[in-house]
């Protein structure tokens, strides 16, 4: 059983071994995008945990980590719940990526209602580079469009801009996205403008 709790089906290694010959094809075959709801709460949660805690300390210090980390691995229900949250499963139904948009930005709150916000996106280590949050983006980018949203923002983790930029975002600047009273999650502001 690998880290996202896949039993390695004789369909899966087919997949794996197909990606390994380079069939890039082979990747949409693997997962499905499905609208989250409130049952993926601890699958949501235990993703964030496993792919922040790998991934994000190459980008952020010991220090920041150890604040941050608490403040950003759990699933919130509002998101779960709002029919704009994604899950990506593979195998028997693990969630091994998520993401989604909003139209209250995060944290700070604001509602414009011709932009919206991009959420909580995370893929588990050992999926990555298997275009499962760029599936997720896109469906993101479709349900914003149809609901003539003309721009969605971003608050980047820093080492996501090469993905969020390779889908479409522009990077503006460096700010810190207030967690807490005390902590702040320092990130890139992106955007991308769809109309
Ligand atoms: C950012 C993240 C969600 C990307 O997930 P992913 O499923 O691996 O991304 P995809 O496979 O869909 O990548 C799509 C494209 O984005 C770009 N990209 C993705 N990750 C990249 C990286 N690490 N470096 C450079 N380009 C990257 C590539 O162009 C890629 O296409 P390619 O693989 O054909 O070259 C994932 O790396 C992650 O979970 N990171 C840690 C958590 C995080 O930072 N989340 C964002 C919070 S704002």
């Amino acid at each position: 059983m690998n880290k996202a709790g896949d039993e390695l089906s004789p369909e899966l290694i087919k997949g794996w071994t197909q990606v390994a010959a380079g069939n890039q094809n082979m990747t949409a075959s693997v997962h499905t995008i499905r609208i989250a709801n409130a049952t993926d709460a601890a699958a949501v949660s235990c993703l964030l945990e496993v792919s922040y805690t790998a991934l994000l300390p190459a980008f952020y210090t010991d220090t920041v980590m150890a604040q941050i980390l608490p403040l950003i691995t759990k699933a919130n229900p509002l998101l779960l719940n709002s029919g704009m949250f994604y899950v990506a499963t593979a195998g028997r139904g693990n969630v091994v990526g998520c993401g989604g948009w909003s139209i209250r930005a995060p944290k700070i709150g604001v509602r414009m209602n011709s932009q919206g916000n991009i959420r909580h996106f995370a893929t588990h280590p050992d999926w990555l580079r298997r275009g499962i949050g760029r599936d997720i983006l896109h469906r993101c980018v479709k349900e914003a469009r149809a609901q003539k949203i003309e721009r969605l923002n971003c608050y980047s983790a820093l080492g996501a801009e090469p993905f969020y930029g390779a889908n479409g975002f522009l990077a503006i600047k460096q700010i810190d996205v207030p967690l807490t009273d005390e902590f702040s999650f320092p990130a890139t502001l992106m955007y991308h403008e769809l109309s």
